[in-house]
């Protein structure tokens, strides 16, 4: 039994900005602290499933530069394989992230390193990927990478989660490769053509997506919770209530939560359940990865 998993994805280095409310437009606003901390879709996700103890490998690029050790420094503290990470001659990837008092965030990401990933760096992982349980993708590499791992992934017997993060366009013959969709309310609004930002249209929205691609597929609504529908059945898990303190990285962290519950065999339902109890913790602490949870935090 496969019993590890190889995120391919993005490094920033985020810079988070505490602010009273979010700027108008031509607004200049005065930040009450500023936060810098490892993060990028894919090293979050990676740092999650590792934080749980799921053997992990990290493949994707950052800059020769103290952005790039930052982040490489925080991936091998949590015990991420970072032997397939390459520097090159791009600037790390950054984010600007403004976060509101009750915890809510907007995020702005320079591509940086991050679009130096390329299909070689695939190839050179592809002995990872044949003993893998799980490879785990978000948008935040070239598109072209990405539809090369969900083909290569396929081939060496790997399941492919794709968290489409940001939503960008993709052909729906890529998409129908996948075997997990996961994606929040904005992207599934962004593939649907209409909203999913409650229960209902959430749970509609799920069916609608594994009805057109086949894939299971996961909508996260932020505080409400998370809709399922998968070959298994389909389901509402809600979310737990907390005090959010900042949530940047809840998402990854619900996502490295899946791809660990699913490695260990958790249904669909099973998964979501652990993935909403570990984006809790989450959301009660500052930061993306220091904030993400591991097994003892989140034993009763
Ligand atoms: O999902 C949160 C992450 O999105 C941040 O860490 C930021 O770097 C962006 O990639």
């Amino acid at each position: 039994m496969r019993k590890s998993a190889v995120v391919i994805g993005s490094l920033n280095h985020d810079y988070i900005l505490e602010i009273p409310r979010f700027c108008e437009v031509g607004e200049t606003l005065t930040a009450s602290g500023l936060t810098l901390s490892p993060g990028g879709k894919g090293a979050n996700q990676a740092v999650q499933m590792a934080k749980l103890g799921l053997p992990t490998a990290m493949v994707g690029c950052v800059g020769e530069d103290a952005d790039g050790d930052v982040l490489m420094a925080s991936l091998e503290g949590y015990g991420v394989d970072v032997a397939h990470v390459r520097r090159t001659g791009e600037p790390t990837g950054m984010a600007a992230i403004e976060v509101i008092p009750d915890g809510r965030v907007t995020c702005v990401i320079v591509k940086g390193a991050n679009y130096a990933v390329s299909v070689g760096d695939v190839r050179a992982a592809e002995p990872l990927l044949a003993e893998a349980a799980w490879l785990v993708l978000q948008m935040e590499i070239p598109q072209e990478v990405n539809r090369f791992a969900i083909e290569r992934a396929r081939a060496l017997g790997c399941k492919v989660l794709l968290n489409a993060a940001p939503a960008a366009p993709m052909e729906e013959g890529v998409l129908r490769q996948v075997d997990l969709l996961v994606l929040n309310e904005i992207e599934a609004a962004f593939y649907l053509g209409h909203d999913a930002g409650e229960p209902d249209s959430a749970l509609a929205g799920a069916a609608e997506l594994h009805a057109r691609y086949g894939a299971d597929c996961v909508v996260t609504i932020g505080a409400l919770g998370s809709a399922f529908r998968g070959e298994g059945g389909e389901g509402f898990v809600a979310a737990e209530a907390v005090a959010a303190v900042e949530s940047t990285g809840a998402g990854d962290s619900y996502v490295g939560a899946l791809a660990k519950a699913l490695v260990d065999g958790a249904t669909l339902e099973g998964a979501c359940r652990f993935a909403t109890r570990c984006a809790a913790v989450t959301v009660g602490r500052p930061g993306a990865q220091p904030s993400m949870p591991t097994l003892a935090d989140i034993r009763p």
